[in-house]
């Protein structure tokens, strides 16, 4: 009955996070998935978010369904955070929001809504981008397309809006809101201005994806895209996530935001968004979003959760500046400076594929092959041998 199946090729990023658990070598180093390990190398179990679970389980609440589209409070919170409970767009009630199953629930959703109703409609995606962008979108039956993105260590600003500005109208223009995954390199805040100007003239689509907020300079820093296409008035879809930020990455916490041009567009687009969750998953699930909910409703975790956040991006640059420093020594006359200017989780190291391998193989490293590093993964205790590691792979 079976026979025919192929056997799975396997995920760039989950399938080698499966071989790192499964390599026996002490010592190992974990820098391929997207996510944040302690000085320890252990993944932190945030304090706020520890207090608002103790809450959540002392209230021992009934478990119905959730509504398709998610738990209120989680969706107020969500909109409140990213949006300003006052920003008119919010009072109008021109977002329609949805609990998702973490972004990545959010972004299938939405490519299952863009599908249906924008059907001519490509999704043009910066080259690179995380792996999975572009197989949600195809799964769901879209074509997809690039815009130049990155160039010689840096953005590449004017090839990337050379492209955009040919692109049909209403095309979907896939954009990092922050933290860019896999690069580490972002728009600054004048060319999210320019680039915001051209997708409202050319009536292009942005859809934001919002995984690492807080990772890059700042929770309120972070939403700089999300507020400069709020003020720019044209329609945009926002998908974001509290796996990193909350360290919450099994509870998939994350909603999907589309902000309509009224309320009456918004309403009949949440209806069409709960139509693709009851043909997807039905409804999500309550417990990490009333975790979410909790952190985000009650003033005190809040402040206490914006500290921590602030602590992780932190020890990050920290260990951007350790990996720096003792590389330049190792290998005097290679620049290492990206290091300390990409943001975020994520630096593109330049690796090439064959080196990356040999950083695996030979010295337990993990990098994704594209070259991607997940600097989150450094600490006191492995800097040295990952800087020693890169060093003899790059002789
Ligand atoms: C990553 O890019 O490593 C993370 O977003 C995890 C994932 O699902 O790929």
């Amino acid at each position: 009955m079976f026979a025919h199946i192929p056997p799975y090729a396997g995920d760039p990023i989950l399938s080698l996070n499966e071989a790192f658990q499964k390599d026996p070598r002490e010592g190992k180093v974990n820098l391929s998935i997207g996510i944040y390990f302690d000085e320890d190398g252990k993944i932190p179990a945030l304090a706020s978010v520890r207090a608002a679970e103790k809450l959540v389980v002392e209230k021992a609440a009934a478990r119905p369904y959730l509504p398709m589209e998610g738990a209120a409070n989680f969706r107020s919170a969500v909109q409140n955070l990213l949006f300003g409970a006052d920003h008119p767009a919010v009072r109008a009630g021109r977002i329609a929001t949805i609990q998702g199953v973490g972004s990545s629930g959010g972004l299938k959703v939405a490519a299952d809504f863009l599908h249906a109703h924008f059907p001519t409609s490509k999704v043009f995606l910066s080259n690179p981008t995380w792996d999975n962008h572009r197989a949600v979108f195809e799964g769901s039956g879209i074509e997809t397309t690039t815009y130049p993105y990155y160039k010689d260590g840096a953005l590449d600003f004017d090839g990337m809006l050379e492209v955009l500005d040919k692109a049909p109208a209403r095309s979907v223009v896939l954009l990092h809101a922050c933290c860019h995954n896999p690069t580490g390199v972002d728009l600054n805040r004048g060319q999210w201005q320019r680039l915001a100007q051209l997708l409202n003239e050319r009536e292009l689509l942005p859809f934001l994806d919002l995984a690492y907020q807080g990772y890059g300079d700042g929770l309120d820093e972070d939403l700089f895209a999300v507020k400069t296409l709020l003020d720019a008035g044209g329609p945009f879809l926002l998908a974001n996530s509290f796996s990193k930020n909350m360290s919450l990455y099994g509870e998939r916490g994350g909603a999907l935001s589309v902000v309509c041009p009224d309320a009456a567009q918004a309403d009949k687009v949440l209806g069409q968004l709960k139509f693709m969750i009851r043909r997807n998953y039905s409804n999500p699930p309550t417990h990490g979003g009333q975790v979410v909910a909790t952190v985000l409703n009650t003033p005190e975790l809040y402040a206490q959760w914006k500290d921590e956040v602030a602590a992780m991006r932190t020890r990050i640059l920290a260990m951007r500046s350790a990996l720096h420093e003792v590389l330049s020594t190792k290998v005097p006359g290679r620049n290492f400076d990206y290091f300390l200017s990409q943001r975020g989780m994520f630096s593109y190291t330049g690796l090439s594929p064959e080196q990356v391998d040999a950083l695996k193989n030979e010295h337990a490293v993990y990098l994704v092959r594209s070259g991607r590093m997940c600097v989150a993964g450094l600490n006191r205790r492995n800097v040295e041998v990952v800087a020693g590691a890169m060093a003899a792979v790059l002789r």
